[in-house]
């Protein structure tokens, strides 16, 4: 077999939010894919970064108070952490917002310019002018101009239906600001890709570059008329590289988002003493790229135009998944099941969600549903009770000791299982994960079904039977560390206990090993190796996302648009505090008992608050003329319990009440959510 060399990309995740287990469709689906090609030895690299320039993350930033710097660092580190614990290993890990990615779209951006592909166009945008921002689409809603529905978003009307341009909504605001937008014209770059028409099609529909669904619906929805004109600029304002020969223009995301996968590339090249154009620019290297299908005409249309122009390697391929679901919807938050991969690691074995997709995971674009209960059954049947019950029934017999020096009979088990090498390998080339692991589990069953034939607990205590005791357990261990190898780019853990079991590693290039029985070697004690799922530990995990932030999911999603200006009124300017500090501060839940106005006051309710019990306060509170006293009677609230008493014009005040705003009519009682109980502590 020749070595290949192979370059492996997932799309680069946003930064703008964390990694949900729909993400996780992704780089597992690639992990898997460079670990087996790893495990047959070839040369392979997996390369990713995160993709941090745009709108949202300027908008976002702002709204935090603090650079997008900072904010898409810390975006980083949380996503590089979340990867990790799925066992997801990069050979590199990069940024777009990288001096190295700024160079290469310097790069091509000229080899563009010189193929006369640039063009400069008017275009008419809707702009913040309090925000001081062009508003993309989504930062938009307004009147529909065909159906008069009110609150429709900036690009089509979620009641008819209908496709406008933002410009054309009546009655627009900002969802930054809630300013009326203005209409204003602006200078774009843009790409003419029809130039580049007839090289798209060939390599779109010939050659096997696509999987044929996409290659059909790149020709029924695009490649069959005129390709548009290709808007890859920004005017400032925007989170991005500024265009070298357009000052004041910045490169739209998409244009350097992709870059980033070579740029990235440089990183790795620089580390290991390799040369960028052997990966990037020679014919001895395959890219492939994994990404979902919403992206699809941006890797198979606009980055093959670029890369083809600038004279880089085009895709060998690009593969292309659908999307999650969960119990057959759409990942819903108030539901709970929209989950961070980081909630999933605190209630669940990452094992068992890596051989869930891929035991769901095909070769085609259909979604595919997490469903939590076959979830659970697939990895107690599957993992626990075939595959790793192989080892667990076998092992413990010959634990400390040696296998037989001579592989035994086993009625061909073995052979027959070393020649389904091929077809798994060819299963997991084609990205049919789902027919792998059937193949594996079938092999799962015949080992299983040969130690409940040959009984191996009950020779163990006569003394005339050990020889025969030991080929048994040798041949059954044997069995399983096929099984062992063929899952090693599924579950990389399964490979390393197996490995430690049997004294023999399981790494790049030992796919062999599947065809070849270990014998004479020693076999050290049996560790417990997969857990089934807890069943309770499923509901924790939902309960938890119920409550997780709704605005923390990437993928531009985010429909918490909220404005800056009440920080900006109150900036974040306190001194840091410790926990310590934090804690001086005894706030509790209490229920208003009693309320009403105040003698001679006219900005205070007099307010008797119960913390549970008979321990009262009575404290006055300066929302008088916002709220009625009947309003609060009988709610809950948060008051300060420890406030040193203060004595007032008409009494002695015992504690505060939380409020939230700048004062005046301006002012929002803070409320716990019902179920809380007078007297609990509020940390
Ligand atoms: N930043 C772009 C990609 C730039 S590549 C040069 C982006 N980021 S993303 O964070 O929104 O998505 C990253 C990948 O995850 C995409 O391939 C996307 O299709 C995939 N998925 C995001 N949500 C998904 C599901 N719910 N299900 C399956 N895949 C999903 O797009
Ligand atoms: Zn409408």
């Amino acid at each position: 077999m020749t070595q290949r060399r192979i370059l492996v990309t997932a799309a680069l995740p946003y930064a703008n939010g964390h990694v949900h287990l729909g993400h996780l469709v992704e780089y597992l689906q690639t992990d898997i894919w460079v670990r087996f090609q790893k495990l047959r030895g070839h040369r392979c690299i997996y390369i990713c970064a995160d993709d941090t320039h745009g709108t949202a993350i300027m908008i976002r930033a702002r709204q935090e108070g603090r650079s997008e710097d900072e904010l898409i660092a810390e975006m980083q580190a949380a996503h590089e952490r979340d990867f990790a614990g799925f066992d997801i290993e990069f050979d590199n890990y990069g940024s777009t917002n990288s001096p190295e990615n700024r160079e290469l779209c310097g790069e091509i951006w000229e080899s563009i310019r010189q193929a006369g592909l640039v063009k400069e166009k008017d275009v008419e945008q809707l702009f913040d002018p309090v925000e001081g921002t062009f508003l993309a689409d989504r930062f938009v809603r307004g009147t529909c101009p065909k159906c008069e529905s009110t609150d429709q978003p900036g690009d089509n009307c979620s009641k008819c239906g209908h496709h406008y341009s933002p410009a054309e909504l009546i009655d627009p605001i900002s969802t930054l600001s809630g300013a009326t937008p203005e209409v204003r014209s602006e200078n774009h770059l843009f790409i003419e890709l029809e130039q580049l028409h007839e090289f798209l099609n060939d390599w779109a529909i010939g050659d096997d570059h696509l999987q044929t669904e996409v290659a059909n619906y790149l020709k029924g929805h695009f490649l069959h008329e005129p390709l548009r004109d290709w808007d890859i600029s920004r005017p400032g304002p925007y989170f991005g590289f500024e265009i070298p020969d357009s000052p004041g223009n910045y490169w739209y995301v998409w244009f350097d988002a992709p870059i980033g996968y070579i740029a990235s590339t440089k990183q790795w090249c620089e580390k290991h003493n390799e040369k960028l154009d052997d990966w990037w620019r020679s014919p001895d290297t395959e890219i492939h790229h994994f990404i979902g299908k919403d992206i699809t005409y941006f890797h198979t249309l606009f980055w093959p135009g670029m890369l083809k122009t600038a004279g880089f390697n085009l895709p060998e391929k690009v593969h292309i998944h659908g999307f999650l679901t969960v119990g057959g919807e759409k990942m819903s938050k108030s539901q709970g099941t929209f989950v961070m991969a980081s909630t999933y690691l605190k209630h669940l074995d990452p094992a068992h969600l890596r051989y869930y997709y891929a035991s769901k995971l095909g070769s085609r674009l259909d979604d595919l549903d997490l469903n939590l209960d076959e979830f659970k059954a697939k990895i107690d049947s599957d993992l626990v009770g075939k595959a790793v019950n192989i080892a667990s029934r076998s092992a413990k017999f010959v634990q400390d000791g040696n296998l037989s020096d001579v592989y035994p009979d086993d009625g061909g088990l073995f052979q027959q299982a070393a020649d389904a090498g091929e077809t798994v390998a060819k299963h997991y080339e084609n990205c049919d994960y789902a027919a792998a692991m059937r193949e594996v589990m079938m092999l799962c069953d015949r080992a299983n079904k040969y130690v409940e034939d040959r009984e191996p607990w009950k020779l163990r205590k006569d003394p005339a039977k050990q020889d025969e005791l030991r080929d048994i357990c040798t041949v059954a261990l044997n069995l399983f560390r096929q099984v062992a190898i063929y899952l090693a780019p599924v579950l990389p853990g399964l490979a390393k206990q197996t490995a430690e079991l049997l004294n023999d590693p399981i790494g790049p290039g030992d796919w062999e090993k599947s065809q070849t029985p270990l014998v004479g070697t020693s076999v050290n004690k049996f560790q417990h190796m997969m857990k089934r799922v807890e069943e309770k530990q499923v509901q924790a995990m939902i309960e938890e996302s119920k409550e997780t932030q709704a605005d923390e999911a990437a993928g531009g999603d985010n429909q918490y648009n909220d404005g800056p200006e009440a920080l900006e009124k109150e900036p974040l300017t306190e001194e840091e505090c410790t926990y310590d500090d934090f804690v001086k501060v005894d706030m509790r839940v209490a229920r208003v008992i009693e309320a009403g106005h105040v003698e001679g006051a006219d900005k205070l309710l007099g307010l008797k608050l119960s913390l549970g019990g008979d321990v009262t306060r009575n404290v006055f509170a300066g929302i008088k003329g916002v709220y009625e006293p009947e309003d609060l009677l009988g709610q809950l609230v948060i008051c300060c319990a420890n406030l040193a008493p203060r004595k007032m014009r008409f009494g002695v005040s015992e504690g505060m009440v939380l409020a939230s705003g700048p004062g005046g009519k301006d002012i929002y009682v803070l409320r716990p959510d019902s179920g809380a109980q007078p007297g609990m502590r509020v940390h």
